[in-house]
């Protein structure tokens, strides 16, 4: 059996995301209006940890630009606002480097080979006293696992707190959105905190000599 590590390693998987988040077509619209904990309520809730940067994981299309401040959105797909085009699995940021990572409706694709991989990353990218904020769809909505969904469980979430021994820093929280045209229930969605742990600094990088230079959050 081969490896899926990458979306491109899966040629099924890689031509589903495609369609099913063709940019010509995928508004995501819903989400940002439904939600109350992983919506717009993000914008004050970031931007009061005064962050000098904040990476939005398969951002779409990267609404929270010019809002969160100092965000970089990304998405393996070619949205026209997107600042870099770039899978989870692949995406060069700086180790520690960020005050917050998202992962908003964007890690739960795939294999969980897949999703651990890509859990991996976005860890490594958080500076230690950092946060990972995350939203994915819960299995009770999608009841089933398979190439193309690893819808979440608790256990899922206890398995990465506890493997990349992370805080919760805020609850797991369950949000339900609802399909508009029809009213009927469409996904349920599991959104909660982590902090890694360690003391946050805030960091200047020397514009010459690129030198970063850490500094105390006040
Ligand atoms: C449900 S949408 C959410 C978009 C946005 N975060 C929001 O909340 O509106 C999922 C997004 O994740 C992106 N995505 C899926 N797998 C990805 C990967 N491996 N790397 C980067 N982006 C990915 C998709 O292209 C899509 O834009």
């Amino acid at each position: 059996m081969t490896s899926t590590i990458r979306v491109s390693d899966d040629p099924i998987l890689e031509s589903t995301l495609d369609k099913m988040f063709d940019p010509m077509t995928f508004d995501g619209q819903l989400n940002i209006l439904q939600l109350n904990i992983a919506g717009l309520n993000l914008i004050e809730e970031v931007n009061k940890l005064d962050p000098d940067l904040v990476i939005d994981a398969g951002c779409g299309h990267n609404r929270f630009k010019g809002h969160i401040k100092n965000l970089i959105g990304f998405d393996r797909l070619g949205y026209p606002f997107v600042d870099l085009q770039m899978p989870i699995e692949d995406a060069p940021f700086r180790k520690e480097s960020a005050d917050v990572v998202m992962a908003l409706g964007a890690v739960h694709f795939g294999t969980r080979e897949l999703v651990e991989k890509q859990v991996s990353q976005m860890v490594s990218w958080t500076k230690p006293g950092g946060f990972l904020i995350f939203r994915v769809n819960h299995k009770m909505f999608f009841d089933y696992h398979n190439n193309i969904r690893m819808n979440w469980t608790l256990q899922d979430f206890e398995y990465f707190t506890k493997k990349h021994n992370l805080i919760v820093y805020k609850e797991l929280q369950y949000e339900h959105t609802i399909n508009h045209k029809t009213q009927t229930p469409e996904t349920i969605k599991m959104v909660w905190w982590w902090q890694k742990p360690g003391v946050r600094v805030k960091q200047t990088i020397d514009p010459v000599s690129c030198q970063i230079t850490n500094h105390p959050v006040q």
